[in-house]
């Protein structure tokens, strides 16, 4: 009998410190700095994010994640084997902040570890989690995306620090005898490592370069465009599917446009695109999980229905993956 992996939980977790764009605009405005919530809805679509507190980490936001996805998955701790934790914002350099989430949901045993591939991340990691288990290495995993982004923005530029936020999403990915991820396509390329970077690296006890996020919006806006249109297609083709067996469409919230043009391409009506970026911001690794459990749990997305998850980020990485839900 064939093995296969599918989600059998979703959770997510939001800092509940809410940052609207009119708290962001006098913030900046008394550095000097102008900005206004209508430049920010209307080339963003973004009203507004969550920052979390000093002294909260990301495997804190993922474990509070985590607990709604075993929860809704009817698994306990102890039935984790594997934990994959997407992000670009760990606790610590070393070690993975999967293991440190381990030892907070008190799952030790099982293999732990970090994917960094920036925006991808959560894409990236369902599709090793899901090898994993269809190679009967893993039973039950844990696939997390988990960011504070707000650390690592520079408040000094307003291109920047108005479009991302902090939060997490998890499922539970289990094996199972029916197909739950149908197709997975990943992708990346270093020749543009430049255009969305946090150039800052440690060195001898101080942080060297400028760890602070930069990015060429323009640039990264158009080849998004057009590689979230070649995922999705390669997915739908791995598959032998087409767009007109997508039931909801889960892109990577960065920006509603990118989003409108993606479903615009794939033939898709907006009302089949999962949206939360107005009130998430960009979460980076997380907004997937977490737009998916928002689209779960207030009933638009159902048992059975094909979803399409895909993102784009940092590296230059990108990628999608096709599942029965
Ligand atoms: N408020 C007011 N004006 C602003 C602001 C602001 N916050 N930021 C920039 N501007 C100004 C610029 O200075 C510029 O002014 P100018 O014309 O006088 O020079 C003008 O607004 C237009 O700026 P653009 O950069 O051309 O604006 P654009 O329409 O391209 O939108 C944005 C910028 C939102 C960043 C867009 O390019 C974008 O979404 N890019 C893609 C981001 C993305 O998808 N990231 C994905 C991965 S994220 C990850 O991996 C971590």
């Amino acid at each position: 009998m064939s093995r296969y992996s599918r989600i059998t939980g979703t959770g997510s977790y939001l800092p509940p410190h809410q940052v609207t764009n009119a708290n962001l605009v006098t913030q900046l405005a008394a550095k000097g700095i102008e900005t206004s919530d209508d430049w920010i809805v209307e080339r963003s679509g973004i009203s507004a994010r969550h920052f979390a507190a000093d002294g909260v980490f990301s495997s804190d936001l993922a474990l509070e994640a985590c607990k709604s996805a075993l929860q809704a998955a009817h698994r306990q701790p102890q039935d984790i084997d594997l934990i994959i934790v997407a992000t670009s914002t760990p606790d610590m350099v070393f070690p993975s902040t999967a293991c440190i989430l381990q030892a907070k949901l008190g799952a030790s045993g099982g293999a732990a570890f970090d994917v960094q591939a920036v925006c991808s991340g959560f894409v990236y990691a369902l599709t090793v989690a899901d090898a994993l288990i269809k190679s009967g290495t893993a039973r039950c995993a844990l696939v997390v995306g988990a960011e504070i982004f707000s650390r690592i923005l520079d408040f000094n530029d307003r291109s920047t620090c108005v479009l991302f936020g902090d939060g997490a999403g998890a499922v539970v990915l289990e094996a199972s005898d029916t197909p739950g991820i149908l197709s997975s396509d990943l992708h990346a390329d270093g020749n543009h490592v430049d255009l969305l970077c946090v150039p800052g690296h440690v060195c001898g006890g101080a942080v060297s370069g400028k760890p602070l996020l930069q990015m060429a919006g323009q640039s990264v806006f158009k080849l998004a465009v057009g590689v979230l249109e070649t995922a999705a297609r390669a997915v739908l083709e791995k598959a032998g599917k087409t767009e007109a067996d997508i039931d909801w469409l889960i892109p990577h919230q960065a920006n509603i446009r990118i989003m409108q043009s993606t479903a615009k391409k794939l033939k898709l009506a907006m009302d089949k695109v999962i949206v939360t970026v107005g009130e998430h911001g960009n979460t980076s690794a997380a907004s997937i999980p977490l737009a998916l459990d928002h689209g779960v749990r207030n009933g638009q997305i159902r048992p059975g229905q094909t979803l399409l998850l895909e993102g784009v980020g940092g590296g230059f990485t990108w990628g999608a993956v096709l599942l029965n839900f």
